[in-house]
């Protein structure tokens, strides 16, 4: 029997260079706080927790001459200026390609460009860019952004720019971008979908397609967790959600001779690591 993690199971860039800068920072002695938890894993907070990190929900719970790491969604120009404000060291673990996004609203803006996000309203890396602006607007959907285009809010020569979040998917986007260069005239697109996640899908499709077990780790409640074990049913039979290696039952794999492993984005390395160790052992039984 064999075990096989796929290469991008757990935590894209972004997300592993912000858990790496809180540990830099709690290790080194500073009092450390993150505004937000830093993931949605609840044994990657608890860890920090024992480590003295704590969670803030606003700037204003800052304690003066403390250090205050910024999440990888990064936040507004508003909320940056208010941590700014506390006296705190900022250390800022927003992902660099969502900062590559802030800097591109801001400066359409400065051009006079009005800038329009695709994306989640509510999601905290939306709000983040559309905070980098003074005006923009946002749109969920390709139906939502034809439905403004017609209303006539805006003339059609307006010079606007386009962004996505970084998580939108490239069919969203596509009839996003067909829409806009339907409607406008003066248009420039940028295409801020990040890769990983589609790489981490892919893989785990392929992994799952040669595998006659798969184990997918992450939390139960994380939405791209659950996207992943269903991408992996759709390749293998026998496809097990687990929320860390003491869930994995070893009757489960009877008669399997290849088994994968992958992880949602909020699963940290050591509990994949793990999962592995105790996969091999109940392999090897
Ligand atoms: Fe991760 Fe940054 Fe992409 S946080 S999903 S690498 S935009």
């Amino acid at each position: 029997m064999s075990v096989t993690i796929a290469k991008n199971a757990g935590f894209c860039f972004g997300v592993d260079r912000a858990v790496e800068l809180v540990e830099q920072a709690a290790k080194s002695g500073k009092t450390v706080a993150t505004l937000g938890p830093i993931i949605h894993n609840r044994h990657q907070v608890g860890r920090f927790e024992e480590m003295g990190v704590k969670v803030i929900d606003t700037p204003e719970d800052a304690v003066p001459g403390t250090t205050v790491i910024i999440r990888s969604h990064g936040v507004s120009r508003e909320v940056q200026q208010r941590l700014e404000n506390r006296g705190v060291e900022i250390i800022d673990a927003t992902c660099p390609f969502v900062k590559r996004i802030h800097g591109i609203v801001e400066k359409a803006e400065a051009e006079g460009r009005l800038p329009v996000i695709i994306g989640t309203r509510t999601h905290p890396e939306v709000t983040a860019i559309a905070g980098w602006c003074s005006d923009c607007r946002v749109f969920e959907s390709p139906e939502e952004l034809e439905n403004w285009a017609l209303s006539g809010e805006v003339a059609l020569d307006t010079p606007i720019c386009m962004v996505c979040q970084t998580t939108s998917t490239e069919f969203l986007w596509k009839m996003c971008g067909e829409i806009a260069k339907k409607q406008f005239t003066n248009l420039k697109i940028f295409d801020t979908i990040c890769k990983a996640t589609e790489f981490r899908q892919n893989e785990a499709a392929a992994l799952s397609a040669k595998s006659d077990a798969m184990v997918v780790v992450g939390d139960t409640k994380s939405s791209n967790t659950g996207k992943l074990a269903q991408i992996c049913r759709e390749h293998c039979d026998k496809v097990f959600l687990v929320d860390n290696a003491s869930e994995l039952v070893p009757e489960d794999f009877c008669g399997a001779v290849t088994v994968g492993i992958t992880a949602g984005a909020s699963t940290p390395a050591w509990i994949i690591k793990e999962v592995n160790k105790t996969m091999s052992e109940i392999i090897n039984v």
